[in-house]
């Protein structure tokens, strides 16, 4: 067995600026996170609806320095005693990425330790390996803001796609339908409060996708019906009604629930035949990770295909810096991992280097 390593990891690719000391053995499942400090941002953003990058950015960089302080002093591990930096280099917003980068250079230059550029989703699909020291291959369904996709995980540096949203991911979705509703953000946790008290069935709102084959989704098209409804409510009595807003918040979670439970039940299916594993795990992370109803829902598809249903511990679920500086421990231990290598921000960056790009992923290609 190797030597375990201290790494500091660095994240601020989305709106959470983050910092946290990990320690572990490079090659083996099961780290120690000394510390975790995460600082959102939501209340920079709320008046807006969603992330505006600019304002995110200036505010990484501002409190960068503070959070790595901070991370450092919790653990009792002084800088000179970690092993590596590990900063997410990308995909995310592109000012916030360089904000990372930039603070995690400025440290190694003046402490003379070696950076790890990390995948911001290799650092959500390793994140089981982390808290629950998984074997490889397990699959992971990332549901987050700005990401909705199927991995099968094979190993540090190896993922499959195995089918994701075509437009909007989840949570984005969640937010602009609260956004639609007159209700606060971020969306997610506000339907969900609001959905509990609203009947799931008295609007039908669509299950988009379901009729193709494979894991891919799409929840554009929901959050336009959820759109037509409230207007045709609205003309007709010149208002909402607080059990009206309920029951679309109800009937918009539970489409969504039933979407990604119909495509993770397919995903199961596919990675049982494709990796003949006896240990089957479906994992999840991202923030919509968060949702009752969803999570309910995978458990029992999990349970009725003989999968076991993961769920880290929700801090570790949305963006934190101890899943990043455990992506760097696993970095280390692969054959030719190089502690010299170039870091580059990279807004693009998609963790399946073989997979198709997707619908609307622009003339550059996949963005993740
Ligand atoms: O993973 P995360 O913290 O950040 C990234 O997007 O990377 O996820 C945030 C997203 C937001 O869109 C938020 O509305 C959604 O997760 N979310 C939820 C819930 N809690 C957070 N969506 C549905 N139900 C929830 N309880
Ligand atoms: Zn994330």
């Amino acid at each position: 067995m190797g030597h375990s390593v201290t790494i500091l990891g660095i994240e601020s690719s989305c709106d959470d600026t983050a910092a946290a000391v990990v320690r572990g053995v490079p090659g083996v499942g099961g780290g120690e996170i000394l510390s975790s400090i995460v600082a959102g941002q939501e209340d920079l953003h709320a008046a807006f609806g969603g992330v505006v990058p600019e304002i995110a950015a200036r505010a990484h960089a501002e409190r960068l320095d503070i959070c790595v302080q901070r991370a450092l002093e919790k653990s009792g591990v002084a800088l000179a005693d970690i092993d590596a930096i590990a900063v997410t280099s990308g995909p995310g917003l592109i000012g916030g990425v360089i904000s990372g980068v930039m603070s995690a250079k400025a440290l190694a230059a003046g402490s003379g330790k070696p950076v790890i550029g990390i995948n911001h989703l290799a650092g959500h699909a390793l994140t089981p390996r982390l808290t629950n020291g998984l074997e490889f291959p397990y699959l992971m369904l990332l549901v987050s803001g700005g990401h909705c996709q199927f991995i099968a995980v094979e190993g540090p540096d190896s993922f499959k796609r195995m089918g994701g949203t075509i437009d909007d991911a989840p949570g984005e979705a969640f937010d602009k339908t609260a956004k639609l509703l007159a209700l606060g953000y971020p969306g997610g946790p506000e339907v969900e409060r609001e959905a509990a008290k609203g009947d799931a069935k008295r609007f039908k709102f669509p299950r988009p996708l379901l009729d193709r084959k494979g894991c891919d989704m799409s929840f554009s098209g929901l959050k336009t019906a959820l759109r037509r409804e409230r207007d045709r409510i609205v003309v007709e009595k010149s208002g909402l009604t607080v059990q009206d807003r309920s029951d679309l918040c109800a009937g918009f979670q539970l489409a969504i629930a039933d979407v990604l439970t119909e495509k993770s039940r397919r995903a199961c299916a596919s990675f049982k035949q494709t990796y003949k594993t006896n240990t089957a795990i479906i994992a999840v992370a991202g923030g919509v990770a968060a949702n009752t109803l969803i999570r309910t829902q995978l458990t029992d598809m999990a349970d009725a295909q003989g999968f076991t249903f993961l769920a880290p511990p929700l801090g570790l679920c949305t963006d934190n810096a101890a899943m990043i500086a455990w992506a760097g421990i696993e970095q280390m231990g692969l054959p030719d991992f190089d502690p010299n290598a170039e870091i580059v921000a990279r807004p693009r960056w998609p963790l399946d280097r073989d997979a198709k790009p997707m619908l609307g992923s622009g003339k550059k290609g996949a963005k993740a």
